[in-house]
C-alpha cells in the first residue's frame, strides 16, 4: 500500500503565522505538524510516501525529510499548482499509486489513541473498497459528516452541511482501493469549485463498498484549524509525553520499532538532535527497546 500526505492549502485561518511558511511545517509542541500524519502512515506499515504541496512549500518538506533514508521510508514529492480539492491528490499522485491501494492523510490531521495502530492495520489489509472513519465532535458543520441508522448503516455523507444530520465528522484519513484515481477524475467540482473527498466517498457508498468505522472516546483527533486549537494540540502532546515518557509521532522511534531502520541509524539522528529532549528520547529508545 502507498501513502499520500496532502500538505497544501493557504492556511489563511492561521495568518499571520502562515503568510511565509506552510501550515504543516509549523511546530505542534516539539516537532513539525507534518510529523503527525507521517507517523499515521508509518504506523499503518506504509513505507512509500508521496508528499503533495504547493510549488512554494514543497522544497521545505524536501529539506525536512529528504529521501526518507533516515526513517527507512521512501519519500516522493509532487506539486499541486492550484488548490483543486482533496480528491485531486489521487490525480496528482496517479503514477505514484500505480497498481497499489492507497491511504490519504491530510497534513494537518493529528491522531493519537489506544488501539489506533490495529485499526490502521485492519483498514490497510482490506483489498477492495474504501475505509473512512467517524469521530464525534461538537462542531460537525466544519467537516465532512456521516449519518447512520440504528444498525450502523451509513445513510448519507455531506461536506460541511449547514444542518448536520449527526455529530460524526469524517477525519482526514482515508483508505482506498486502486479505483480511486478513476473515481476522482469523474467527480464534479462542488459549489466552492473543488473536487471534494466527500464526493469520492459518496461514489464508494453508492457502489456499496464504503466501510465507515467509528473512533471511540479514547481516541484523540486534534484540531489545528486556528491558533487556539494549535495551542490546545501542543498542550495535549506535551501533557501525554511528559506524563508517560512516551512520545507521540516520534518518527525515528516508529521506524526503529517497525524494523525500518537499524539501531545505528537511530543513533545517527539521536546525535544530530542531541541538544533536545527529542534527541535524548531517541537515545533512550536505542537503549531500552528490544527488537525481536
Ligand atoms: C477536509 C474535508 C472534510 C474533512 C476534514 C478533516 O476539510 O473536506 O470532509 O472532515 O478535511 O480534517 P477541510 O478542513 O480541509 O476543508
Amino acid at each position: 500500500m502507498k501513502g499520500i500526505v496532502l500538505a497544501g492549502g493557504a492556511g489563511t485561518r492561521l495568518y499571520p503565522s502562515t503568510i511565509a511558511v506552510s501550515k504543516q511545517i509549523l511546530t505542534v509542541y516539539d516537532k513539525p505538524m507534518i510529523y503527525y500524519p507521517v507517523s499515521t502512515l508509518m504506523l499503518a506499515g506504509i513505507q512509500d510516501i508521496l508528499i503533495i504541496s504547493t510549488p512554494d512549500d514543497l522544497p521545505c518538506f524536501e529539506r525536512l525529510f529528504g529521501s526518507g533514508e533516515a526513517l527507512g521510508v521512501r519519500f516522493t514529492y509532487a506539486v499541486q499548482d492550484a488548490p483543486r480539492g482533496l480528491a485531486d491528490a489521487f490525480i496528482v499522485g496517479e503514477s505514484f499509486i500505480g497498481d497499489d491501494n492507497v491511504c490519504l492523510v491530510l497534513g494537518d490531521n493529528i491522531f493519537h489513541g489506544y488501539g489506533f495502530t490495529e485499526r490502521l492495520h485492519n483498514a490497510a489489509a482490506r483489498k477492495t473498497g474504501a475505509t473512512i472513519f467517524g469521530y464525534h465532535v461538537a462542531n460537525p458543520d466544519e467537516f465532512g459528516v456521516v449519518e447512520f441508522d440504528d444498525d450502523g448503516k451509513v445513510l448519507s455523507l455531506e461536506e460541511k452541511p449547514a444542518a448536520p444530520k449527526s455529530n460524526y465528522a469524517v477525519p482526514g484519513l482515508y483508505f482506498y482501493d486502486n479505483r480511486v484515481a478513476g473515481i476522482a477524475k469523474a467527480v464534479k467540482p462542488s459549489a466552492r469549485g473543488e473536487i471534494e473527498i466527500t464526493s469520492v466517498n459518496n461514489a464508494y457508498l453508492e457502489m456499496g463498498e464504503l466501510n465507515v468505522e467509528l473512533f471511540g472516546r479514547g481516541m484523540a483527533w486534534l484540531d489545528t484549524g486556528n491558533h487556539r486549537a494549535m495551542l490546545a494540540a501542543a498542550n495535549f502532546v506535551e501533557a501525554v509525553q511528559t506524563r508517560q515518557g512516551l512520545y507521540i509521532a516520534c518518527l525515528e522511534e516508529i521506524a526503529y520499532r517497525q524494523g525500518f531502520i537499524s539501531r545505528d541509524k537511530l543513533l545517527e539522528t539521536a546525535a544530530r538532535l542531541d541538544k533536545t529532549e527529542y534527541g535524548q528520547y531517541l537515545h533512550h529508545i536505542a537503549e531500552t527497546v528490544v527488537r525481536h
